[in-house]
């Protein structure tokens, strides 16, 4: 299994894979959107002998901490034939390498607390911020020292408002 930045190539199976993973097709349409819009921060593949994960992550604009780099995880997802073979923690802790390399802060995901904990997301971080997604299933992870300080407002990309 390999994992690689997203090309255009890829854009088709990244689609698939959210639709098969979700069974609907909005989380393959928000990534669509992030790219159109130009909010994707990183984008990662996992290739097994054929497209087998996805994941994205987007921009997170930090109101009262403008100098503080944030993103949001969203969406992740497996094909369903792949999934439980390690290869989600994979495209996550990849992700979060790149991004911490690449100087963000801060990431945030909506999503399980049993899955996502093992990364070292925490609600205690994100219960700091206020976003449209605020409770329990809000985590948050500090890739720097600032980012273990981040509170207030936190606006996400604009294709989030559009997912149903
Ligand atoms: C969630 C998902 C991305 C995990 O990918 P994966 O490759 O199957 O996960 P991994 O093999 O890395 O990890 C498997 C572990 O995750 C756990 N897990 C999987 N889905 C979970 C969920 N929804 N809630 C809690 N734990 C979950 C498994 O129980 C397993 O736990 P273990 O390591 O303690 O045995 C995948 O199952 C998927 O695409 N699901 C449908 C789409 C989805 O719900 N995406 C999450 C959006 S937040």
């Amino acid at each position: 299994m390999g994992i690689r930045v997203e090309d255009t190539a890829d854009w088709p199976a990244a689609h698939a894979i959210h639709a098969a993973a979700f069974r609907r097709t909005a989380e393959a349409e928000l990534v669509r959107r992030l790219r159109d819009d130009g909010d994707l921060v990183l984008s990662l593949t996992a290739h097994a002998d054929r497209p087998a994960g996805h994941i994205a992550f987007s921009r997170l604009l930090l109101h009262d901490a403008p100098a503080l780099a944030g993103c949001a995880l969203a969406p992740l997802a497996v094909m369903p034939e792949f999934q439980g073979q390690g290869i989600g923690s994979a495209l996550v802790r990849q992700g979060l390498e790149r991004l911490a390399e690449d100087g963000y802060d801060l990431v945030v995901v909506l999503g399980e607390p049993a899955y996502y904990r093992r990364f070292g997301f925490t609600p205690a971080l994100a219960s700091r911020l206020k976003t449209p997604y605020d409770g329990p299933y809000l985590q948050a992870l500090a890739l720097s020292e600032k980012g273990k300080v981040a509170h207030g407002p936190a606006s996400y990309a604009r294709a989030f408002a559009e997912l149903k």
